[in-house]
């Protein structure tokens, strides 16, 4: 008897830990943008042109215009150019794969660079573009 209330009090737990789970999710997004950012992209895009390739080449295609070579310096990436470039790659940047970085990864990584709150997954998979 006591080992089925046992049971019974972890499964009526379980609910709470996860709702719980999902506040600690929001609020750690920016630093889980930050971490995959610095995991994946900083080798390349961090400040400093002469070790990173990505900085290297932005500041040498954005010459003469008013955009900063450092990724995390821009103000000008929306969610959707992060994410089509990490998925598909450009040059010598490498796409990523859901493996490396998955959506939720590439949710909160786009939130980061672009200084947008993040969507929720439902949000995101639902939202259209406004007709052009
Ligand atoms: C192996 C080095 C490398 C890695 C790793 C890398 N990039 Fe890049 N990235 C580049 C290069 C080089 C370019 C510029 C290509 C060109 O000449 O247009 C670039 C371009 C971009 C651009 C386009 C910017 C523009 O204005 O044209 C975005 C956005 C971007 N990278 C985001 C990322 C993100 C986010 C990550 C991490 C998930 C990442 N990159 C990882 C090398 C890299």
């Amino acid at each position: 008897m006591n080992r089925l209330m046992l049971i019974a009090a972890s499964i009526l737990a379980v609910p709470t830990f996860s709702v719980q789970g999902q506040a600690a999710d929001k609020a750690s997004t920016a630093s889980a943008g930050k971490h995959v950012y610095d995991h994946w992209c900083a080798p390349c895009h961090a400040a400093g042109g002469a070790h990173h390739p990505g900085t290297g080449a932005l500041a040498f295609k954005y010459k003469g215009e008013n955009i900063p070579a450092a990724l995390e310096q821009r103000t000008d990436l929306t969610p959707d150019v992060i994410k089509t470039f990490v998925r598909n790659g450009v040059s010598v940047m490498p796409m990523f794969r859901k493996t490396e970085i998955s959506d939720a990864q590439l949710d909160a990584l786009a939130a980061y660079l672009s200084h947008q709150p993040v969507k929720s997954p439902a949000t995101t998979r639902k939202a259209k573009r406004p007709p052009a």
